[in-house]
């Protein structure tokens, strides 16, 4: 009973801050260690490719936190504490926070700003390609990660726009795999967190779609 009450208590008051703060921290972090890096160009605070760190830092946070948006309903399913549900949108805009820092110093830091780089890049690196797309399908998603938005389009019509997580999710998953010569590692659990991520979703669907008709019956 004080259990539940506590939990009631966590969910109210306490949950949005802290993930609010969890969120903002690999921010700080990344902030505080290139502000040591460009106050001490001999600090080693981001190792010896300061320039590689940042992508492989931005990109990491950027898809991990991806991942815990996608396992934030089954999350609610299996434990029935439906309040998580509440810090799901706030999860998704800093995975497209991240995101979108990662493409920045991408553009900044290999490309000078140059788009049209950026374009010849990914018609040549295909994992360029599906790391844009990923990030372009999230642009409306995340537009849309407000309350007024969701009357504004309908519940319907929001929940409908909102599936685009799940393509957006395996083309970022495919970039993260496509990069590497050997498929070992980060993006193999990256993919494989994903694949159990969705499966869940598929065996969800037919076990419903399988008591239906019993239901009815
Ligand atoms: C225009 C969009 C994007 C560009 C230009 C881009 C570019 C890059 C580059 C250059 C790397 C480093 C590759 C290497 O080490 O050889 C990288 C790594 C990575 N990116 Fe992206 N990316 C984009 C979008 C995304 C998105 C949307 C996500 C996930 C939501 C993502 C996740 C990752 C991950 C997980 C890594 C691997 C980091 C590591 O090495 O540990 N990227 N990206």
């Amino acid at each position: 009973m004080a259990h539940s009450a506590l939990l009631r208590t966590f969910g109210k008051t306490w949950m949005k801050p802290l993930t609010l703060v969890a969120l903002i921290a690999p921010f700080a972090f990344i902030a505080w260690q290139l502000f040591q890096v460009l106050s001490d160009p001999l600090s080693d605070a981001m190792g010896t490719d300061p320039v590689a760190y940042i992508h492989q830092f931005l990109g990491d946070t950027a898809i991990r936190i991806l991942l815990i948006t996608l396992a934030i309903s089954p999350i609610r399913d299996i434990t029935g504490w439906a309040p998580i549900a509440l810090i799901r949108r706030r999860i998704g805009l800093a995975a497209f926070f991240y995101a979108g820092l990662h493409m920045i110093a991408y553009l900044w830091l290999d490309r000078g700003w140059d788009l049209g780089l950026l374009w010849e890049d990914m018609v040549v690196r295909t994992y360029i390609m599906l790391g844009m797309a990923s990030l372009v399908l999230m642009v409306p998603l995340a537009v849309t990660s407000n309350n007024s938005m969701i009357r504004r389009l309908g519940r319907r019509a929001w929940d409908r726009l909102h599936w685009l997580i799940y393509p957006l999710a395996i083309l970022a998953v495919a970039h993260n795999l496509l990069m590497v010569k050997i498929i070992y590692g980060d993006p193999l659990i990256h993919a494989a967190i994903l694949a159990l991520l969705l499966g869940w979703r598929v065996a969800r669907w037919v076990i419903g779609k399988l008591r239906a008709p019993a239901a009815a019956a």
